[in-house]
């Protein structure tokens, strides 16, 4: 038999023209080239871009965007440079459609549901300043002076100094320059990756939309630092100082002190009052978390009788809001910050019928269902790596009658219903997609599953 011909792939570095036609799991357009594909950051379909390549496999290539040599018909002007925004040059209308057909193709070829049981997308409430949560890098801006800004797409190195971000509140950029102006007052410059000198590395935002509470936090290598001065100049309710080892960037870990205010914020979603600690998970969208826990409520259909088991339950939010209709809640979370934020939650909310432990969902699984017996119903909420094959087994060992999974990865939430359907039994009754993070290729959706017989 005649070998096939393989095209030769593009070199890494190098610069081609291309066609973009269709855009990828996870937002980057889709070009071929002679059969060879091609992953665009930056391109959208319609799209003629000029790319360069960086990773090169033997199926597929991956390359940015270096211009645009002509647009594509959905192409609209961004409102603002932003790398957090990528799909701003898509009219919203056609990001939802977008979103709703990535959940569905996820579903068909990596789920292999023929059709699956799609309901219409949620839109979000507000397409624009609705993150209560962002994380800025300090950097040395092209002028000389510091910036306080975003990565620069595809340059770990290079920080864009900004002035207004499309996604944070208002007051939030007020804080941002506040806190740039202060260092740059006394002359603090940016930690090098490259050389280690310097000693700035993020500032972390949080933002209660609902109370209006704000929390500060500055992120430094070790050394003297006395930022008391700057709380006074911030409308925040805390201000906090982590310094931070090593050359990752990572805004986690280091050693957090207070340096003024308190150490947590408070947020409202729905009826309920949530305390939320620095180091805790929160959903980034308050407005649209209301009508993601209202959907996953509906789904769990509770008639007050029910014991739900809310798995990855962070500070508790999801169970917490289904307790009014659920005989019992228990939580299970492994950040054991988060563990405690959410029993104060439910405390703070006169709540007596949720239980939470710290543990690893892996391990903590079957301990839990001999502490409060089999679940009727299971809510699962993890991160976008979603479930292990193992996890998944310790839910199907629990046999709850039925299971709402609240996905932000339609890539994992894919194999793993796949999974409860064909090892568990169960049957994938509805799934929702939700838009929590419009400008962005991000997809929130939650499936119901229901046990058959
Ligand atoms: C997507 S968040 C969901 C949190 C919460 N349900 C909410 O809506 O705010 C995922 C949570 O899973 C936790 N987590 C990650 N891996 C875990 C594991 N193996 N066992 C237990 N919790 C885990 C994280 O700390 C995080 O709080």
């Amino acid at each position: 038999m005649p070998e096939a011909v393989r095209p030769s792939k593009p070199q890494r570095g190098s610069e081609i023209d291309l066609h973009v036609h269709d855009l990828a799991q996870g937002g980057a357009g889709v070009a071929r080239l002679d059969g060879y594909v091609v992953f665009v950051q930056g391109g959208f379909p319609g799209d003629r871009v000029r790319a360069r390549i960086g990773k090169s496999k033997r199926s597929y290539a991956e390359a940015q965007m270096v211009e645009l040599l002509e647009p594509g018909p959905d192409r609209i002007e961004a409102r603002s440079e932003h790398p957090g925004a990528p799909w701003q040059v898509l009219p919203y209308e056609r990001q939802l459609e977008e979103k709703e057909r990535q959940v569905r193709e996820a579903l068909e070829r990596i789920g292999g549901f023929e059709s699956p049981p799609m309901k219409p997308i949620v839109p979000a409430v507000e397409p624009w300043r609705y993150r209560n949560k962002l994380e800025y890098s300090f950097g040395a801006g092209e002028d000389g002076q510091l910036a306080l800004g975003f990565h620069r797409r595809g340059q770990w190195d290079a920080i864009d100094d900004i002035e207004e971000d499309v996604l944070a509140s208002e007051k939030i950029d007020a804080i941002r320059l506040a806190v740039r102006e202060w260092c740059r007052g006394r002359e603090l410059k940016a930690y090098d990756r490259g050389d280690h000198s310097g000693f700035l590395r993020n500032l972390v935002v949080r933002e209660g939309r609902r109370t209006g509470q704000i929390q500060a936090r500055i992120v430094t290598s070790p050394g003297k630092f006395y930022p008391e001065d700057l709380a006074p100049e911030l409308p925040v309710q805390g201000l906090l100082w982590t310094a931070a080892e090593g050359v990752a960037e990572t805004t986690r870990g280091g050693e957090t002190k207070l340096v003024a205010g308190k150490e947590w914020i408070e947020e409202r979603v729905g009826d309920l009052r949530f305390r939320i600690s620095p180091e805790a998970f929160f959903q980034t969208n308050t407005e649209m978390a209301e009508q993601l826990y209202a959907i996953a409520a509906e789904g769990a259909g509770l008639t007050g009788k029910e014991k739900v088991f809310d798995l990855f339950c962070g500070i508790g939010t999801i169970g917490l809001s289904m307790s009014g209709f659920a005989g019992h809640v228990w939580g299970l979370e492994q950040v054991e910050e988060a563990v405690r934020d959410a029993i104060r939650n439910a405390e703070l909310n006169g709540i007596d019928n949720a239980s939470f432990f710290a543990g690893d969902v892996r391990t903590a699984m079957r301990p839990l269902v001999e502490e409060a017996g089999k679940p009727d119903v299971i809510v699962i909420d993890p991160p976008r790596a979603g479930l292990s094959a193992k996890i998944v087994r310790r839910v199907m060992e629990a046999e709850a009658k039925r299971i709402v999974y609240v996905s932000c990865n339609p890539t994992t939430l894919a194999p793993n219903a796949r999974q409860l359907v064909d090892d568990g039994g169960y049957e994938l009754k509805t799934v929702t997609p939700v838009d929590m993070f419009p400008q962005t290729p991000h997809i929130e959706a939650v499936a119901v599953l229901d046990k058959v017989g």
